[in-house]
């Protein structure tokens, strides 16, 4: 068997070294959240809110159009209010953004790359909500067209230390999502995510 052809992009290698903080991210909104009903879906939105809107802030203060993904929480904030549900209050702000171009970059590929995640999320929802559901957020094509031109950024190799400003980046977005998800789980959820 041909041995798998390790990634050198810098899109590669920012996968591989948030792969475990992804997987960890994706486990904690599920127990959290999910869109296994109605109230499940409006709790993941809402996280989504809470999450983004400090980032969003910050990137709107400090960075380049060109490393500015286009704001989700308007969407978020539409899908919310047609499901009936409130705004939720937004979550602090991560401690250390990076200013950085690399820092920038590693940042925007978390936030527009989970657009690559919303779609295979946005069929599930389709399917459950019987296509009822608001799906402005998940089917954002702003986001889509963001991503595709990022991709000629990230899509090709980058030095050890524009890989290691970007992967730092990353790692901190992923964390200010996860510590939201967490805050986010009641302890029945918890149980319930664990099978008890
Ligand atoms: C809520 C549960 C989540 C699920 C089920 C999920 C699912 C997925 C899936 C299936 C992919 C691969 C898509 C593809 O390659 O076509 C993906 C990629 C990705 N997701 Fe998520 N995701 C979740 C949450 C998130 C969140 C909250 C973020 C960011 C804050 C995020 C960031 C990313 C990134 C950066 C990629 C990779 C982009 C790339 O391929 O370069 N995900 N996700």
């Amino acid at each position: 068997m041909a041995p798998v052809k390790e990634d050198t992009s810098l899109r590669g290698q920012l996968r591989a070294a948030t792969m475990a903080a992804h997987e960890l991210l994706d486990h904690a909104m599920q127990a959290a959240s999910g869109w296994r009903t109605r109230e499940d879906y409006a709790r993941f939105l809402a996280l989504q809110h809470a999450a983004r809107a400090p980032l969003e802030a910050w990137l709107a203060a400090n960075a380049p159009a060109d490393l500015r993904p286009p704001p989700q929480t308007p969407l978020l904030a539409r899908d919310l209010r047609a499901l009936g549900a409130d705004l939720p209050p937004a979550a602090p702000a991560p401690e250390a953004m990076p200013r950085a171009e690399h820092g920038l970059i590693g940042a925007a590929w978390v936030l527009a790359g989970s657009a690559l995640g919303n779609k295979a999320i946005a069929k599930q929802v389709a399917r459950i909500g019987g296509g009822t559901w608001p799906v402005a957020f998940l089917g954002d094509g702003a986001m889509m067209t963001f991503w595709q031109g990022l991709r000629a950024r990230i899509e090709r190799p980058a030095t050890p230390a524009e890989a290691e400003a970007a992967t730092r980046a990353a790692e901190a977005v992923f964390a200010h999502f996860l510590a939201v998800a967490e805050a986010g789980q009641a302890p029945e959820r918890e149980a319930e995510s664990l099978g008890a």
